[in-house]
């Protein structure tokens, strides 16, 4: 490697998933943001998916945290912890001598939150580390030129926040987020269930049914899936068979207010600008993308052309390449 450059680390801090990329390895991590602790000792026992899978069946001695709630630091405890696991990780493939590390997290994360971040993977032996907005990362992982002069908007539905966002000239113009993203419609699910079918679920049974049956194609054909969960009259286990025709029903007011946000970032939009969205449409990633549908909704709510990303989990990991290699980072294989 060459001397002046430095081994570029990319992170994708989200509210739901965690992702990094090594370069010359890379996509090494993408695992729920989730860290578990023994109470006892405060070591960190589990992150990732192993944590995700101590959710709801801990006892005293352990304690399960997602340090990321509607888009903020909740835990900073946790989210220290969990980016030490990571660079721990890291660790065991390449020393994080001669490192930069560029650290993408939600629009909402403060400064402060954003500096504490930056500090510790500075602890942590890398060299030189800076903090991106995630819409930005995005934006570029999507395949868009953000640095032509033509402008991008950008909807990320992901697990905390959707962020709207408008891109020019290599930076974020304006954008808006809201608190209306994939965990709100769990619990919309959760609530639902509750009511119409007497049954009480946990988030995880409710993010299942969002994933699995979601949609936003009206006359769809007509999915089922059968949940468990605690009967609310009896308080024993019961079943309910749910189908994609309510979820259908439940989304239509949620996507009303997402529409209703990316009404207001275009209406702020400057005219020059909101005519290169005309002509080239909006781009919508994150999670949330993945529910069939999705592209006509928009397209037919706000009369724009719309794509999806095609790997609309992995886009913010898949910008830190570029902007770490913009930043000098060393480019060991472009394929990487
Ligand atoms: N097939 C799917 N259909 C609907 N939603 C999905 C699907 N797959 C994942 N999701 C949802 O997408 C969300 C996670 O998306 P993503 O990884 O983009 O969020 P994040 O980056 O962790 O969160 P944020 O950007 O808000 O901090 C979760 O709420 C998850 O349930
Ligand atoms: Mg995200």
């Amino acid at each position: 490697m060459a001397k002046d450059k430095k081994l570029g680390i990319g992170i994708d801090f989200g509210t739901t998933n965690l992702l990094v990329y090594v370069q010359g390895h890379g996509i090494i991590f993408d695992e729920p943001s989730v860290v578990a602790f023994d109470i006892e000792t405060g070591d960190v026992i589990a992150g990732g998916t192993d944590a995700f899978n101590m959710i709801g069946k801990t006892h005293s001695k352990i304690r399960v945290s997602k340090p990321l709630r509607d888009g903020v630091i909740s835990d900073m405890d946790a989210a220290q912890a969990l980016l030490k696991y990571v660079f721990k990780r890291v660790q065991t493939l390449r020393s994080l001598k001669n490192s930069l590390c560029l650290i993408c997290c939600p629009s909402e994360v403060t400064q402060i939150e954003r500096e504490a971040l930056k500090e510790l993977a500075l602890q942590m032996g890398i060299t030189d580390a800076f903090i991106e907005e995630e819409i930005k990362s995005g934006a570029i992982g999507s395949g868009i030129d953000i640095y032509s002069p033509e402008a991008a908007m950008i909807i990320d539905l992901g697990g905390g926040t959707t962020d709207v966002g408008v891109l020019s000239l290599g930076d974020v113009v304006l954008s808006k987020s809201i608190r209306i993203a994939g965990n709100y419609i769990d619990q919309e699910i959760i609530k639902h269930v509750h009511k119409q079918h007497n049954l009480v679920i946990g988030p995880i049974t409710a993010e299942k049914v969002k994933t699995e049956i979601s949609t936003l194609i009206p006359n769809d054909k007509e999915k089922k899936l059968l949940i468990s969960g605690r009967d609310l009259v009896t308080g024993l286990p019961s079943a309910a068979t749910i189908s994609s025709k309510e979820i259908f029903e439940l989304l239509l007011p949620i996507f009303g207010e997402i529409t209703n946000v990316v009404y207001t970032v275009l209406e702020q939009t400057p005219p020059e600008l909101a005519s290169d969205i005309v002509r080239k449409g909006i781009t919508v990633e994150g999670g949330g993308a993945l529910i069939p549908g999705i592209k006509e909704y928009f397209e037919k709510a706000l009369n724009l052309k719309v794509r999806t990303a095609t790997e609309a989990l992995r886009v913010v990991v898949e910008g830190t390449k570029v902007l770490l290699k913009n930043r000098g980072s060393y480019l060991v294989n472009p394929q990487d």
